[in-house]
């Protein structure tokens, strides 16, 4: 029996000393530790011994058993670990995943771009809120309350004193009330209006206001400096008319057009912007002396000029995100 053990420990350490793999591993443990393993068959002979030889072997029997199960432990965990290793290695020569740059909204960009002209023309950037009171939105512009000119602004009443603003004109006011004359201010931002979506016209939109305080300001001066922004903005051969209108807040009050021509279409004048002289009831109300200060006003939609600057049919486009659209700018 003792020959048996030490014969079976020594062709066990042969074979584990050729082991590089878990599947030989796994062979030799069947072989050797199994069911029905060398090891396992010398308990069952060293069952059969009779009490007195059975102390002589079982110490060696256990020995050799456990040696041999302690080498499989081992060298199981290592090659195991090993094998995990393999599975996070990476390979250097592969070629890198390309990531994607976003870039800016194209109405951003236009925003910036009529922004940039303006301070070039000794504008600041001011902003006001979103949510305004019916009265900065239209009391204060000179539409009292039941006047019809409401009615070209349809309104997102968020109750009887709150709405979401219809233009950016009321930022005029907010500025007026807190700032002494001269004022010579740009104020960008988005409206809403609660209008039918079609091609021509969206729930929300964005407007930059303009205005100027100061004594002796013309009419001039403010034909001057929109033809300025037009010939930067769209090119010296922009095709433009100034057209005479209304506007509670302004008098005279009048709207620019540019002429749009789309390729092999026929052409047609757009409104881009509203304008006028600042209305002295409006320079009364935010408490303005109306005999010493004058002002001009203008207020111009950011996607009318968008669409006219980048040949874009539909307003929809620069709402829906689709990166088809956007990835052209
Ligand atoms: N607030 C006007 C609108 O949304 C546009 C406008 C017209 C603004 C004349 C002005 C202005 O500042 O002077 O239709």
């Amino acid at each position: 029996m003792l020959d048996k053990i030490e014969l079976a420990e020594k062709k066990f350490n042969i074979e584990f000393e050729g082991i590089s793999n878990l599947e030989k591993l796994e062979e030799v443990r069947i072989k050797y530790l199994g069911r029905k393993g060398i090891f396992t068959e010398l308990f069952e002979e060293f069952k059969q011994l009779s009490k007195d030889e059975k102390p002589k072997y079982g110490q060696v029997l256990n020995q050799a058993k456990t040696s041999a199960q302690n080498k499989y432990d081992t060298l199981k965990s290592e090659l195991d670990k090993s094998e995990s290793e393999k599975k996070v290695y990476i390979d250097l020569t592969l070629d890198g995943r390309n990531i994607e740059l976003g870039s800016k909204h194209i109405l951003t960009q236009t925003l910036d771009e009529i922004k940039q002209i303006f301070k070039g023309l000794g504008f600041s950037i001011y902003e006001g809120p979103e949510l305004e009171s019916d009265h900065n939105n239209f009391e204060m512009l000179n539409f009292p309350a039941d006047h019809p000119a409401r009615d070209m602004q349809d309104t997102f009443f968020i109750n009887d004193k709150f709405l979401l603003r219809t233009h950016t004109s009321p930022v005029q006011v907010r500025l007026m009330e807190n700032k002494k004359p001269p004022i010579r201010a740009l104020m960008p931002g988005k409206v809403y209006r609660n209008e039918a979506i079609s091609a021509k016209s969206y729930c929300l939109f964005h407007q930059v206001e303009g205005l100027f305080v100061d004594e002796d300001v013309t009419f001039a001066e403010l034909k001057g400096t929109l033809v300025a922004f037009l010939k930067q903005f769209f090119g010296d051969d922009v095709k433009y008319r100034f057209r005479p209108s209304f506007f509670p807040f302004t008098e005279p009050s009048a709207e620019v057009d540019v002429w749009w021509q789309p390729k092999g279409k026929e052409g047609r004048w757009l409104e881009i912007l509203g304008c006028g002289m600042v209305d002295p009831n409006v320079l009364e109300n935010v408490k303005i002396d109306n005999e010493k200060y004058v002002g001009y006003a203008f207020g111009m939609g950011v996607e009318r000029i968008a669409m006219l600057k980048y040949g874009v049919g539909d307003i929809r486009v620069f709402f829906d995100n689709d990166k088809r659209f956007l990835k052209q700018f």
